[in-house]
C-alpha cells in the first residue's frame, strides 16, 4: 500500500507524449504572443530582440575583457580574437563562485562586490533597484567609481546569446542557444519580418526568449503539482518564472525536498521524522541530485550522500529518494525538450522546410553535470519535432567568449560608422 501511494504521488510528474505535445503547442502560442506588437506588452515569454543580426564570420579582431555572470560562477575573461589566416580565439580567465548574499542582494551590492550588473535576465539574481535601468550606464558608473582603470563598455549580452555565438564560431549551423543550468532560457535566430517590435523585414535577428516565464499566465497550471506550487510560494519571486521553476537546477532540488517532506509526513520516509536539515531551503543542489542519480553509485553511496546532508536514512529510504530525484529530473528534461521542440519547429516553418538540420549551443551545470538530463532532453526533442535533425553542441568556454565575439562585431561596425 505504501509503495502504491508513493507511486501515485510520483505519477503526477509523469507526462504522456500527448501532454508534452501540448506543452510544445502552448510554447508556440506564447512565442507568437511575444513577437506580435498587439500582444507583446502582456506576453509572458518576452521574445526580446538582441540586435545581434548574424553569427560570427571569422573577420572579428581585437582584445576584449568579458565578464560572465552565470548562475553558479562569475568569470572574468581576457579574450584575444584574431581574424584571417591566424584566425583564433585565445582566452585567459579567472573564476569566482558567487556567494548567496550577492546573488540575492541589490544591484548596488553586486557592484560593490566587484561583480557587474549583467544579470537581469537571470532568475537567480534579485538585483533589486536595477530593473528598467540602463545596465550599460550602471556598469560604466560602477567602473568609474573604482577609479582604477578606463574601460569602454560596448555590449551587455544575455548568456544564451553568448553561448549561441560561441558555438556558432565553430559550427555555422548553430542558430539556437540554450542554458540548462541554475536557470533556464533560450535564444534563436528569428526572421526580422516576424519580430514586429523591431523595424525592418530583411534578414534575421537573435531573440532572447526569456522562456523561463512561460506559464506565468497560468497556461501550465494543469501540469503543475502541489509541490511546484509550494516551491513557487516559498521563492523570492512568487508567481514568476513558472516554467523555469519546473526545469532548472536552482529549483529541482526544492521540488524534491518538498516531496520528501510530504512523504515523511505521511510516514513513508525517515521514520516519519522531519529533520531540521530537511526543512532547510536549498540543500539539494544540482551537484547532489546528479550524484544521487548516478547509475554508477551503489545504494550505500546514495545513503552516504544523504548522511552527509544530515539525513539519516535506511536503505529503503535511499531507494525512494533516488526514485523521487529521477522522476523530478526526468520531467524537467522532458518539458525543457518540449520547449526546444517548439523552437526548432518554428525555425523550420519560418524557412518553409520539410526537414531542418540545426545545431543548438548549450551551457549550464544541469546539462553538463546531470547523468540523465541531456539524454532525456535530446530524446524528447527528437520525438516531439521529428522533422528536425537537432545537434547539440556543448559550449566549452562559457558565454564570455560569445560576448567578446559580439563586441568584436560591434566595434567593427562602429568603426565603419565613424
Ligand atoms: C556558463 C556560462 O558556463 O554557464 C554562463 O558561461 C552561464 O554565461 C552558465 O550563465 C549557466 O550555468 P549555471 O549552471 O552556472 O547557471
Amino acid at each position: 500500500d505504501q509503495t502504491r501511494q508513493i507511486a501515485q504521488t510520483l505519477d503526477e510528474f509523469r507526462l504522456s507524449k500527448a501532454q508534452l505535445l501540448e506543452v510544445k503547442k502552448r510554447m508556440r502560442v506564447e512565442i507568437e504572443n511575444g513577437l506580435k506588437k498587439k500582444t507583446h506588452d502582456t506576453a509572458t515569454v518576452k521574445m526580446l530582440p538582441t540586435f545581434v543580426r548574424s553569427t560570427p564570420d571569422g573577420t572579428e579582431n581585437g582584445d576584449f575583457l568579458a565578464l560572465d555572470l552565470g548562475g553558479t560562477n562569475f568569470r572574468v575573461l581576457l579574450v584575444r580574437i584574431r581574424s584571417g589566416k591566424r584566425r583564433s580565439v585565445e582566452m585567459h580567465n579567472k573564476i569566482y563562485a558567487i556567494p548567496i548574499e550577492v546573488m540575492q542582494g541589490t544591484g548596488e551590492e553586486v557592484l560593490h562586490h566587484n561583480t557587474i550588473v549583467t544579470f537581469f535576465c537571470n532568475c537567480s539574481f534579485k538585483a533589486t533597484d536595477c530593473e528598467g535601468e540602463d545596465v550599460v550606464d550602471l556598469l560604466r558608473e560602477g567602473i568609474k567609481r573604482k577609479e582604477e582603470f578606463d574601460l569602454d563598455v560596448v555590449a551587455v549580452v544575455n548568456d544564451t546569446v553568448g553561448t549561441m555565438m560561441t558555438c556558432a564560431y565553430e559550427e555555422a549551423t548553430c542558430e539556437v542557444g540554450l542554458i540548462a543550468g541554475t536557470g533556464s532560457n533560450a535564444c534563436y535566430m528569428e526572421e526580422m519580418r516576424n519580430i514586429e517590435m523591431v523595424e525592418g523585414d530583411k534578414g534575421r535577428m537573435c531573440v532572447n526568449m526569456e522562456w523561463g516565464a512561460f506559464g506565468d499566465n497560468g497556461c501550465l497550471d494543469d501540469i503543475r503539482t502541489k509541490y511546484d506550487r509550494a516551491v513557487d510560494e516559498n521563492s523570492l519571486n512568487e508567481g514568476k518564472q513558472r516554467y523555469e521553476k519546473m526545469c532548472s537546477g536552482m529549483y529541482l532540488g526544492e521540488i524534491v525536498r518538498n516531496i520528501l517532506i510530504d512523504l515523511t509526513k505521511r510516514g513513508f520516509l525517515f521514520r516519519g521524522q522531519i529533520s531540521e536539515t530537511l526543512k532547510t531551503r536549498g540543500i539539494f543542489e544540482t551537484k547532489f541530485l546528479s550524484q544521487i542519480e548516478s547509475d554508477r553509485l551503489a545504494l550505500l553511496q546514495v545513503r552516504a550522500i544523504l548522511q552527509q546532508l544530515g539525513l539519516d536514512s535506511t536503505c529503503d529510504d535511499s531507494i525512494i529518494v533516488k526514485e523521487v530525484c529521477g522522476t523530478v529530473s526526468r520531467r524537467a528534461a522532458q518539458i525543457c525538450g518540449a520547449g526546444m521542440a517548439a523552437v526548432v519547429d518554428k525555425i523550420r516553418e519560418n524557412r518553409g522546410l520539410d526537414h531542418l538540420e540545426i545545431t543548438v549551443g548549450v551551457d549550464g551545470t544541469l546539462y553538463k553535470l546531470h547523468p540523465h538530463f541531456s539524454r532525456i532532453m535530446h530524446q524528447t526533442v527528437k520525438e516531439l519535432a521529428p522533422k528536425c535533425d537537432v545537434n547539440f553542441l556543448l559550449s566549452e568556454d562559457g558565454s564570455g567568449k560569445g560576448a567578446a565575439l559580439i563586441t568584436a562585431v560591434g566595434v567593427r561596425q562602429r568603426e565603419l560608422e565613424l
